[in-house]
């Protein structure tokens, strides 16, 4: 079959195709535990059920402007306005379907063919592919050190002639390291200095623990013109448990938000009135739906935290946000895909392997599910890693018993 070289060169997501896995053997009636999803379990608030039904109760649900209706985008205002102490105005906030298809847009609009975008690894899986869609080329940087965060030098050292755009995700997927104010400072200065855009993608910003602040990077920007580089990604995916609602928004310079208008505008004509209305409804509504989930988080984290720390030869970098822990198990397996077929086949515990996020040895973990999940799925882990752990294992009435060392 004739498909385009760019087709060709995109993989499946993995996180979605584990997602299926796991409804698959479920719906079989086997004990799966889903430890590689991407959502919070919580339901979508009441006051974006509310304003959804009732425009469809209406009857009256037509295609709206492309960049978003009115009242999403003023509630894209104030939130920007309350979380990054900028108030924009219309022109610089478009609405999409999703926080993905915002960043697919920005590419879009920056991007031309070869040139290059330079994101930390561990990253999100879509970035590289979203990248490639554009004929562009994703540009991974590990950090030297090993570690979740990068350097400035990791970042500077690739930056050449052909560098276009740099993507910052923190708090970050698969990591949940949230990188610290300083970085996020230097990263700001040196793409204002070598006139690249950066693309923050903040749809984890709110979702962090033991305290901590949130980091405005508008805060360094040193250009506040319309000349601004900088492109704010969010949305109401994770913090609103709202991911089946599909709406996200960028946020910044004129030109670019028309641009991107354009672009939408022919792909989609622009995200569906009714999750709109929904969305809008979740910014505006009340908040304490998005405390009651971060606290809720936190706590899982803790367990996660405690049950990891109990399993000797794992190694945890504690994630400080979002609600993923990405443990280092390559003492016992360091191919990352083979491990994690390992134990969906004996244990049937769904894990995603660290090499979807550029990180080899490592299996992200997710704690968005039941605490119960969390300490039985570890307790599976553990049980099919560890050679000195008993020969058998009881999932409800079913006996496992170890026929592998
Ligand atoms: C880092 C990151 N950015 C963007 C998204 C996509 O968000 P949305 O559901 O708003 O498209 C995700 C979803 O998993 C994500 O992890």
């Amino acid at each position: 079959m004739s498909l385009s070289l760019i087709a060709k060169s995109i993989g499946e997501s993995a996180t979605l195709r584990l997602n299926e896995v796991a409804a698959i053997l479920r719906a079989k009636g086997d004990p799966v535990i889903h430890l590689g999803g991407g959502e919070p379990k919580g339901k979508a608030p009441l006051d974006a059920i509310l304003a959804a039904t009732s425009l469809v109760n209406s009857g009256e649900v037509r295609y709206t402007p492309p960049d978003g209706i009115p009242a999403l985008k003023q509630a894209i205002i104030r939130y920007t306005e309350d979380f990054y102490g900028w108030r924009p105005a219309p022109e610089n906030v478009m609405a999409s379907g999703g926080a993905k298809q915002a960043i697919m847009s920005a590419l879009h609009a920056i991007l031309d063919p070869q040139e290059e975008v330079i994101f930390p690894a561990p990253y999100w899986v879509s970035y590289p592919e979203m990248v490639k869609l554009v004929g562009a080329v994703p540009v991974p940087v590990e950090p030297e050190d090993g570690s979740f965060i990068p350097r400035i030098q990791d970042i500077e050292q690739v930056i050449g002639s052909y560098t276009k755009a740099v993507i910052l995700n923190s708090p970050n997927n698969p990591s949940g390291a949230v990188y610290p104010a300083e970085l996020i400072k230097d990263i700001v200065e040196l793409c204002e200095k070598r006139g690249l855009w950066l693309i923050m993608d903040d749809i984890y910003h709110r979702l962090i623990y033991d305290g901590r602040k949130l980091v405005n990077p508008y805060d360094f920007a040193t250009d506040r013109t319309d000349n601004s580089k900088l492109i704010i990604i969010n949305g109401v995916s994770k913090q609103y448990a709202m991911t089946g609602f599909r709406i996200g928004w960028a946020v910044a310079n004129t030109k670019l938000i028309e641009v991107m208008t354009n672009i939408q505008g022919h792909e989609t004509s622009g995200p569906s009135a009714v999750l709109q209305h929904a969305a809008a409804a979740a910014i505006n509504g009340v908040q304490s739906s998005v405390d009651s989930l971060c606290t809720t988080l936190e706590n899982n984290r803790n367990v996660l935290i405690q049950e990891l720390k109990a399993f000797d030869g794992v190694r945890l970098e504690e994630p400080g946000g979002t609600f993923y822990s990405f443990p280092d198990f390559s003492h016992y397996d360091k191919n990352s895909v083979r491990l994690s077929e390992f134990l969906l086949e004996k244990v049937q515990v769904v894990t995603v392997p660290g090499i979807e996020f550029g990180k080899e040895g490592h299996l992200r973990l997710s704690f968005c599910g039941s605490i119960k999940d969390i300490t039985q799925g570890i307790e599976r882990i553990k049980w099919a890693l560890d050679p000195n752990a008993p020969n058998e294992l009881y999932i409800g009435e079913r006996k496992l018993v170890r026929d592998w060392s």
